[in-house]
């Protein structure tokens, strides 16, 4: 289908409904080689404030019925092998059902939400899922979100957030383009202390099915609490700069991906001299994000 034509067919138009929704969420489950429709509509943050549940609520209530979703799902099925010609390489190796990963992450959203598994479940006034392409190549993970963060539910929102921005769109990144970032936990600490074990632990579910939807391509660890974490037990006595400059091997969800450690962004907003080693691992994560997609 012409990207600049008007829809044309009863099918082109349930294609093109799908598609600007699904943009308009960040999910650009239907981009072409070319990126214009994602790149034009996808997640320009006029949604910011929104949380993903309502994105996601305001989506299925909003803009269609789930039976139209369904329908639209498979008229999107039909019309997938027309468009298998313009489809970009990470679409191809993420085949999806828009809707059933729709209803995932509402439901992944609710028990969220609703979790009383550890005792941070007292004193949040939320919880943070995470933010941006709902089916990135590259996973950003911290620690946990701040206070503010929670209030509005998204992560790495302040100052610090906006140099780690600035890091992946060195790479091209964005939240709305190939990234999403999220948090070992989903609630604040208090006085951002940091995470225990047991509320890490309580939390690992759904940073595992967080990993099984989006199926990135490649971890990024940000901080010292995530890396440990996230390489286990084994490596938790290492310090930050023994962990990073390498490409570790990570099991998340029963999937191995790579996993590179960096700094955590407030740290580097109190030790700018350490920028460069942050950009050294931003290279190496990406050297390895381009070797991966020359094997795939
Ligand atoms: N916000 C923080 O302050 N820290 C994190 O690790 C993530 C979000």
């Amino acid at each position: 289908m012409s990207q600049s034509s008007a829809p044309e067919t009863q099918q082109d138009k349930l294609l093109q409904h799908k598609r600007i929704a699904l943009a308009r969420m960040g999910i650009p489950l239907f981009s072409t080689r070319d990126g214009h429709l994602a790149s034009t509509l996808e997640h320009q943050h006029q949604d910011q404030l929104l949380t993903e549940s309502d994105k996601i609520s305001n989506l299925l209530a909003e803009n269609v019925s789930i039976e139209e979703e369904a329908e639209i799902a498979q008229n999107l099925n039909s019309a997938a092998s027309a468009e298998a010609a313009v489809a970009t390489a990470t679409v191809e190796s993420k085949p999806t059902n828009p809707t059933t990963k729709l209803m995932e992450w509402q439901t992944l959203i609710g028990n969220i939400q609703s979790c009383t598994a550890c005792p941070l479940h007292q004193t949040r006034q939320a919880t943070v899922v995470g933010d941006g392409d709902l089916q990135a190549d590259w996973m950003a993970i911290g620690e946990a979100p701040s206070a503010e963060e929670a209030k509005i539910g998204i992560p790495f929102a302040d100052s610090n957030g906006a140099l780690l921005n600035a890091m992946f769109q060195a790479l091209g990144l964005s939240r709305g383009q190939k990234l999403y970032l999220t948090t070992i936990l989903k609630s604040h600490t208090p006085n951002n202390r940091d995470p225990s074990p047991e509320e890490m632990d309580a939390c690992q579910p759904f940073l595992e099915q967080q990993v099984r939807l989006v199926q990135p391509k490649v971890i990024i660890a940000i901080g010292r609490v995530a890396a440990h974490r996230l390489l286990g037990e084994e490596l938790s006595g290492a310090s930050l700069s023994d962990l990073r400059g390498k490409v570790h091997q990570v099991k998340i969800a029963g999937i191995t991906l790579p996993l590179i450690v960096t700094y955590h962004p407030t740290y580097l907003m109190r030790s700018p001299s350490q920028k460069a080693k942050a950009w050294d691992d931003m290279r190496l994560a990406w050297q390895c994000y381009q070797k991966i997609l020359q094997t795939a």
